[in-house]
């Protein structure tokens, strides 16, 4: 029921061409539907040798047809236009809420899946339209001429016809029960094949690499193979819905053409009363069939619609506020108020964490892999709310600010940066669309860009790659970098942002990075995380997590003075500016 509900809501929101174009096709399928009618009547006229007037009703009958015809394609057009429009509102809908949802539901979705129930949705949606809005309603209108019809005869015939609507009714209930209850089995199993697909897509190196071609393909074949499984049981459920409804459908217009043959034979009926019976028997009966397999269709259809909806009841668990603060500038304050934070509530990853940065610091993060350095540069652009504790900007705590609006005040050059399949151009002037094409090439050379650019077939239109493929990690990071100059946010996040870049790149970008951040008349709050301890001596101070919390913080100077400090250890284990890639003490 909440299903037709959001549909019609969704159908309501394109009102007038839905109420304009069934109206017409109202019409058109009364007159569609008045042919038994000409039946009884034209016998009456040729029973009274009445052949004059027969030709005449002959003429109305056709003059009906051809208007029934084009109201009925006048009807089609204009509620076309409502059924796309329509599945338009949906597929946007879903994307917007998809866009609401928090890094979790993304970090946790499988996008072939994704993929598949989205395009069986919208198929369904447009199925779900026509059956309900088309064949139902002209079913209905049927029906109720026949009820018209039938009110002037022998009321047995209008009881039989009640009788079999409620015995088809309750047979086939039962038996699309069972139809969809396979279908959601079978669409499992369809999710997993497409899941599969996009995985082998996606990660086609890795499969190269290790050769495992064959591996994949078995894995692939063993998936296919329940697939097909599920969709022969599926398949079987129409063998016995066809089977035992169509026959019950099948007697009941043979049972009811008796009883009128009987009822003329006993002179109770006339001719042409026996003739309108049998012929609304004829048309109605396999029309009502028909029905039968589009509801049958219908059911196979409402678990995809059904699924795909429910997409919209996906819950967001990183909300905007309801009345939020709104910000035009901030000036680039940062704390972090005693953070409890563990994903999905499993081992906590930070603990009682505090720290506060003033406006126009820059603070580095220095820890062993693992130790969440990545995970404070996610709690700050708000991608997760900590359990515990809270965050704050300027004093605000993100939960009062609009996402969008938080995340524009804050530019993050993450890990391992991935680009959209579009020119250099488009990943860079992403950051800021409204940007002259001058301001971009400009961060382009800033960020040693236009150095490896210039090599590329097609310069700056070069397209990328799937997630920038065609590009190697340290030109990702350049372009993800210049992304930052372009935008020149007032909080920066560098997640070893140059960590694939070769020393003599990597020395031109900082100076870049460090010109824009000190820039005296609008310093940039920072935070840099970073491996290679040479790249982060100048910060203004330096913070060294472990296991959730801050074990050391201070000035380059201060720490590596201090004797037997984890600083001090990874400075002399660095003698080139690498950390070992270690573990963190607590994932031992
Ligand atoms: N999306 C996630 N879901 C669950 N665990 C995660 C997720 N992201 C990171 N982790 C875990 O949290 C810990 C800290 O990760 P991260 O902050 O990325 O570390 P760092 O950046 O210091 O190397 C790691 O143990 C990692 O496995
Ligand atoms: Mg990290």
């Amino acid at each position: 029921m909440k299903i037709f509900l959001r549909l019609y809501h969704f159908i309501w929101l394109h009102k007038w061409p839905f109420i304009l174009g069934s109206i017409p096709m109202i019409i058109a399928m009364i007159l569609n539907n008045i042919s038994p009618f000409f039946v009884k009547w034209l016998t009456e006229n040729a029973q009274a040798q009445n052949f004059e007037q027969a030709s005449f009703l002959i003429l109305i009958f056709a003059v009906l047809l051809v208007t029934a015809n084009f109201l009925e394609n006048l009807g089609y057009f204009i509620t076309d236009k409502n059924m796309v429009r329509t599945s338009n509102t949906i597929a946007h809908a879903v994307l917007t809420h998809i866009h609401d949802l928090d890094f979790a539901y993304h970090t946790n979705k499988s996008s072939g899946k994704l993929i598949s129930l989205m395009k069986r949705g919208d198929d369904a949606f447009f199925a779900y339209y026509d059956i309900i809005n088309r064949q139902l309603l002209n079913l209905s209108i049927s029906f109720g001429m026949m009820i018209f019809a039938f009110t002037t005869l022998k009321a047995t015939y209008l009881f039989s016809v009640a009788i079999l609507v409620l015995l088809t009714a309750l047979v086939a209930t039962f038996l699309i029960k069972i139809n969809i209850k396979k279908r959601q089995a079978f669409n499992e199993a369809d999710d997993e094949v497409s899941s599969a697909r996009v995985d082998n897509l996606v990660n086609f190196d890795t499969v190269k690499y290790f050769a495992n071609e064959e591996f994949e393909q078995n894995r692939f074949a063993a998936l296919l193979k329940t697939w097909n499984q599920r969709l022969q049981a599926y398949f079987f459920t129409f063998r016995y819905f066809d089977g035992l409804v169509g026959n019950l459908i099948n007697l009941a217009l043979v049972g009811i053409m008796y009883l009128a043959l009987v009822d003329l034979s006993q002179g109770q009926i006339s001719l042409p009363d026996f003739l309108l019976v049998s012929t609304f028997a004829m048309t109605l009966f396999p029309k009502m069939m028909h029905l039968l397999f589009s509801m049958r269709e219908l059911a196979k259809k409402h678990t995809d619609l059904k699924t795909y909806l429910e997409l919209l009841d996906e819950p967001i668990k990183v909300n905007d506020p309801e009345q939020a603060k709104a910000l035009s500038k901030i000036d680039g304050e940062i704390e972090f108020k005693e953070v409890d934070f563990a994903y999905e509530n499993k081992q906590a990853i930070l603990r009682d964490f505090s720290l506060h940065i003033r406006a126009g610091e820059v603070v580095a993060l220095v820890g062993f892999s693992g130790a969440g350095k990545s995970t404070v540069a996610k709690l700050l652009m708000r991608m997760y709310d900590p359990q515990q504790g809270e965050v704050l900007i300027d004093g605000i705590n993100l939960k009062e600010l609009r996402r969008v609006e938080l995340r524009k005040f804050i530019g993050v050059v993450p890990q391992d940066p991935l680009l959209f399949n579009n020119s250099v151009y488009f990943n860079i002037a992403y950051a800021k669309h409204q940007a002259k094409r001058q301001e971009v090439l400009a961060a382009a050379k800033a960020a040693q860009v236009d150095d490896f650019v210039r090599d590329l077939s097609a310069g700056y239109d070069t397209i990328v790659g799937e997630r920038g493929i065609k590009l190697s990690g340290g030109q990702r990071q350049r372009l993800a970098i210049a992304r930052v100059l372009l935008e020149k946010p007032k909080i920066i996040i560098m997640d070893e942002a140059t960590s694939s870049l070769d020393s003599a790149s990597e020395k031109i970008i900082q100076q870049a990075f460090w010109q824009m951040v000190r820039d005296p008349k609008d310093p940039k709050t920072s935070i840099i995380i970073a491996h290679r301890l040479s790249t982060i001596m100048q910060a203004d101070r330096i913070v060294v997590l472990d296991q959730g919390k801050i074990a050391e913080l201070g000035t380059h100077s201060q720490l590596i003075k201090n004797k037997g400090g984890i600083y001090q250890k990874l400075w002399s284990l660095q003698r080139n500016g690498f950390i070992g890639d270690g573990e963190s003490d607590s994932q031992k």
